[in-house]
C-alpha cells in the first residue's frame, strides 16, 4: 500500500489545470449502457474509481479502452445483466448500471453497494423510483434483482434529494414508454451534464438542473459523444491549498460557475480571487478567517468540500462551525486532524473548529475519499513531514494529484508501506 509524505511549511506557487469531474463521468460511462454502438467520451480524468467502472462495463460486454483522457465504450455486443459484489463493493457508483441495464436490457442483477465510511448509503429511493415505472424488484443474496418487460413513464416525487438516484431514473425514463416526472431530484451540474449527453444522444429531457426533471421516453438512443465537464470538488480542493499554504495558484479549467457557494466560503475566510487571461487566480496572506458552513444539496455548500474547508479552518483566527447534514459518518477527518495539531470538538453533526497558530506534522490515515484531501491540505500547512497511509482512497478521486502539488512547488512523494501487520 501507498503513502505520502508531505513535508509542510511552504507557499504553493503555479498554475494547476482542473481535469475532467469524477462524478460526472461515472454516470456518462454508465449512461452508454442505454445505447447500441460506440461511444466517446473525452477530458475523461485517469482515476481509479474511472478503471473500476470501465471494468464494469467490461464485464456487462461494454468493450470499452482509454487513450490519454478518452475514453471509447462499444455496446454492440453488450449483453451482460450482472453488477457483481467484488466490483460494487470497491465503488458505490456501480450502483448507476441499475437503470440502464433494466431500461435497455429488461433485467438486471446489481450487487447492494454496502454502506461505505461516510454513512449506511441506501438506494431505496433508487428502487421506489424503478418500481414506479414498472421494475419488479427482489432483494436476494445482497443483490437487487430487477426485471421490467418495458418500463413505463411515471411521475417519482423522491423523499429526499439524491444525485446517483436522480441519474439512475433519469436515465431509465430515457428509453421508458411514455413520460416520466422525476420531482425534488437533485440539482448537482453532474446531473446537467449528464442529461445534456443523453439529450444530445436523442433523450428528451427538460429541467435538468430544477428540481423537477420530466423525460419523455424515445425507443432508441445513438451512441454518446461527449466531453466531461470540469471538477467542481477538485478546483475547490486546490483552492483550499492555495488559501491554507498562503500562496498563489493559478487554476485553468475551474468550473468557477458550480463553485457560488465554495468561493463565497472562501472570500469570507480571506482568501483573494483573480480572474486573469492566463486562468483564475487564488492567493491568501494571511491566516483564515473563521467562516461557519452548513453542507447542502447543490447549489448549497458541497459535502465533498466539508472536509477540506476543515482543513483551511483547522488554521483560522477565531472559531468556525461546520455543519454536515447529508451524510451521517463524514468527521473521520477529524481524529487525524487532531493529531496534526488541530482543536476540535464534535458534537453529533457539528464540528466546532478552534484554530491554532500552527499544525504539526504525524502520522495519519486516509479513511474515504475527501478525508484524504483534507489531510494532504493540512499536511502541506502543518511544520515539518505528514506520513498519510491508505493513499489509494485519494488516488479514487484526485488525478495526479502528487504531480499537481509538486509542480506548484509542494514537497509531495510517494512511498510504499508495508500492508498493516506487516514490518
Ligand atoms: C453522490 O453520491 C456523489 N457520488 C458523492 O460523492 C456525493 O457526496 C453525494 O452525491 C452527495 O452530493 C457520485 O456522484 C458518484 P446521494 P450519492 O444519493 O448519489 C441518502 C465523492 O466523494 N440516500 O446524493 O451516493 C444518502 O445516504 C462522493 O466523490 C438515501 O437515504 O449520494 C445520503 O445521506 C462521496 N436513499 C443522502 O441521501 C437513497 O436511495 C445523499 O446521498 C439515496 C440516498
Amino acid at each position: 500500500m501507498d503513502k505520502l509524505v508531505v513535508t509542510g511549511g511552504r507557499p504553493l506557487v503555479g498554475r494547476v489545470r482542473i481535469s475532467g469531474a469524477k462524478n460526472a463521468a461515472l454516470p456518462l460511462m454508465a449512461a452508454c449502457l442505454l445505447t447500441r454502438g460506440k461511444n466517446r467520451l473525452t477530458n475523461v480524468p485517469g482515476l481509479r474509481d474511472v478503471r473500476t467502472m470501465g471494468r464494469l462495463l467490461d464485464t456487462l460486454g461494454a468493450k470499452n479502452h482509454t487513450r490519454k483522457d478518452r475514453i471509447y465504450i462499444d455496446t454492440a455486443e453488450a449483453r451482460g445483466e450482472e453488477a457483481p459484489y467484488e466490483l460494487v463493493k470497491t465503488m458505490r457508483a456501480s450502483v448507476l448500471a441499475l437503470g440502464p441495464l433494466v431500461a435497455r436490457r429488461g433485467r438486471a442483477r446489481v450487487s447492494l453497494p454496502g454502506g461505505c465510511a461516510i454513512g449506511e448509503r441506501p438506494i431505496d429511493q433508487h428502487l421506489k423510483g424503478l418500481e414506479a415505472m414498472g421494475t419488479k424488484i427482489v432483494l436476494e443474496e445482497g443483490y437487487v434483482v430487477a426485471e421490467a418487460k418495458r418500463l413505463k413513464g411515471a411521475e417519482i416525487s423522491l423523499d429526499l434529494v439524491t444525485v446517483t438516484g436522480t441519474e439512475n431514473l433519469v436515465m431509465a425514463a430515457c428509453l421508458a414508454k411514455g413520460t416520466s416526472v422525476i420531482k425534488n431530484a437533485a440539482r448537482e451540474p453532474e446531473v446537467v451534464d449528464l442529461c445534456q449527453a443523453l439529450i444530445n444522444a436523442g433523450a428528451r429531457i427538460s429541467g435538468a438542473g430544477t428540481a423537477t426533471i420530466t423525460v419523455e421516453g424515445v425507443d432508441e438512443l445513438s451512441p454518446l459523444d461527449h466531453r466531461v465537464m470540469p471538477d467542481r470538488i477538485e478546483a475547490g480542493t486546490y483552492m483550499v491549498a492555495a488559501g491554507i499554504t498562503r500562496g498563489e495558484l493559478t487554476i485553468t479549467e475551474a468550473p468557477l460557475e458550480h463553485l457560488s457557494a465554495v468561493v463565497g466560503k472562501l472570500k469570507e475566510a480571506g482568501v483573494r480571487f483573480q480572474q486573469t487571461p492566463k486562468g483564475l487566480v487564488v492567493s491568501a496572506r494571511r491566516a483564515p478567517k473563521p467562516v461557519n458552513l452548513i453542507t447542502g444539496p447543490y447549489p448549497g455548500f458541497p459535502t465533498d468540500l466539508q472536509a477540506q474547508l476543515m482543513a483551511l479552518m483547522a488554521l483560522n483566527n477565531g472559531s468556525a462551525v461546520v455543519q454536515e447534514t447529508i451524510f451521517e459518518n463524514r468527521f473521520m477527518h477529524v481524529p487525524e486532524l487532531r493529531r496534526l495539531g488541530a482543536d476540535i470538538e464534535v458534537t453529533g453533526s457539528t464540528a466546532v473548529v478552534k484554530g491554532v497558530r500552527q499544525l504539526k506534522g504525524a502520522k495519519v490515515m486516509a479513511t474515504d475519499l475527501r478525508a484524504s484531501a483534507c489531510l494532504v491540505l493540512a499536511a502541506l500547512a502543518a511544520e515539518g513531514d505528514t506520513h498519510i497511509s491508505r493513499v489509494y482512497h485519494l488516488d479514487r478521486g484526485y488525478e495526479k494529484i502528487d504531480q499537481k502539488l509538486g509542480a506548484a512547488g509542494a514537497k509531495v512523494r510517494r512511498a510504499s508501506e508495508p500492508a498493516p501487520g506487516k514490518k
